[in-house]
């Protein structure tokens, strides 16, 4: 299937050296000097080199890496905080990099909003007045900003606290004041750095479980910075794994857990629990065969002979789910004349594609039954046997190990 989606931000052989004397370190980098060597002998920092990735529409996109390896640099490089060395940045197809100071202004405005690491708020200000201090930067006039900064307060849940000083405030109920602050003036696209590490555990989960409920709803393009790998696999669409300024691989949660691109990214993954992030989606395998509704015993008989298996799911002509056959049932009704509807089992089990595999072995253990994924509508996209889990896992166990 391919999905045709917009590209909102296109960045292309972004470079950035911090120093003066930029070339010298390009054309070492070029010559494949790491950048500690370039550092020792030029006194440049590579900050990023060639880097080049889409952003969709809609997606959010994590920036991820150690310490040091140039998430903040590039995500400040995408509302030019911080000059590219070079390389181009096209939000909605315009060049930030080439744009005069007019442009970019009006482009910040309109479609660029940044959430900084720990909050940056005026801690004697009120909530209210916070959030609407980025509509106030921007020149919307008080009356116009005041109800759109109401809004973006709702909408982070702090309602009630609008009068609150800032620093009388928990961590979490700041950082929701720094997100309301980037919501009130409604960008295209939101860069947030770190907006969540300062946080305790608890709240920090509660921020992301947040941040999701409100892009589900918001549909907002947004790119993440994190260093950590829980935070990005739960937040992003996709991922783009940053080492010493190169973005070492791009791809979703499922790609980078499975087919880690060296030996960098397979280290950055090595610990994590597999059954959190592969879904029902990822292995399950097509519904083959199924049986009509209007079919009768007799072909579904066939059918399950045919293919070696014990039971059948049962469709209508729109794919919905109607039950499943069990072909015990099947030959006695066949014996007894009833009817494949006499004999259908419609308490069937069955999951959505997004259900992650942790919650999925203990329904798929209790029972000897394939396990029906159906999407929104019930229609049957999927079937999962005990088997396709514990190869999902195994192979990706064989990978860790480097055994395959
Ligand atoms: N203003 C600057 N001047 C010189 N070097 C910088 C500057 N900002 C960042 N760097 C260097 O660029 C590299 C990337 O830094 P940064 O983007 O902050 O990393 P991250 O956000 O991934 O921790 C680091 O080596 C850092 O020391
Ligand atoms: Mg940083």
């Amino acid at each position: 299937m391919t999905i045709h989606r917009k590209k909102k931000i296109e960045v292309r052989n972004l470079v950035k050296i911090f120093g003066k004397n930029p070339q010298k370190a390009i054309s070492l980098v070029e010559q494949g000097v790491s950048k500690q060597e370039i550092f020792e002998r030029t006194k440049q920092t590579v900050g990023l080199y060639n880097v080049s990735f889409d952003v969709y529409e809609g997606e959010t996109f994590v920036l991820m890496g150690l310490s040091g390896s140039g998430k903040s640099t590039l995500l400040r490089c995408l509302n030019r905080l911080i000059e590219p060395s070079d390389g181009h940045i096209l939000i909605d197809g315009d060049d930030i990099a080439t744009m005069d100071d007019k442009e970019l202004r009006e482009t910040r405005r309109k479609k660029l909003s940044m959430v900084f690491q720990g909050f940056a708020l005026l801690p004697h200000r009120t909530v209210i007045d916070n959030v609407a201090f980025g509509l106030e930067i921007q020149g919307v006039s008080k009356e116009e900003r005041y109800p759109k900064a109401e809004d973006a307060v709702a909408k982070v849940g702090l309602k009630g606290y609008e009068s609150s000083k800032t620093s009388q405030l928990s961590g979490g109920m700041q950082q929701r004041v720094g997100l309301a602050r980037a919501l009130a003036t409604d960008p295209d696209v939101l860069l947030m750095d770190e907006a969540f590490s300062a946080l305790d555990p608890l709240i920090r989960s509660e921020m992301q479980d947040e941040l999701l409920a409100l892009q589900d709803k918001m549909k907002k393009t947004i790119v993440f910075v994190s260093h950590d790998l829980d935070e990005a696999l739960k937040l992003g669409d996709r991922i783009a794994i940053m080492k010493d300024g190169v973005i070492a691989q791009i791809g979703t949660a499922e790609e980078i857990l499975t087919e880690p691109a060296d030996d960098y990214v397979s280290e950055f993954v090595a610990g994590v629990d597999r059954t959190k992030i592969l879904t029902a989606e990822n292995v399950m395998k097509r519904p083959e065969p199924v049986v009509s509704i209007n079919a009768g015993l007799k072909v579904a008989l066939q059918l399950m002979k045919k293919h070696g298996i014990s039971s059948i799911f049962v469709v209508d002509p729109e794919k919905v789910i109607k039950g499943i056959l069990f072909i015990d049932d099947a030959v006695a009704a066949v014996k007894d004349k009833k009817t494949l509807q006499d004999v259908l089992v419609t308490d069937i089990l069955s999951v959505k594609p997004d259900v992650p595999i942790k919650e999925i072995i203990p329904v798929m253990s209790d029972s000897s039954s394939p396990l029906a994924v159906i999407n929104e509508n019930n229609k049957l996209i999927g079937v999962i046997v005990r088997g396709s889990i514990l190869g999902a896992l195994a192979i990706t166990e064989g990978d860790q190990n480097g055994l395959t």
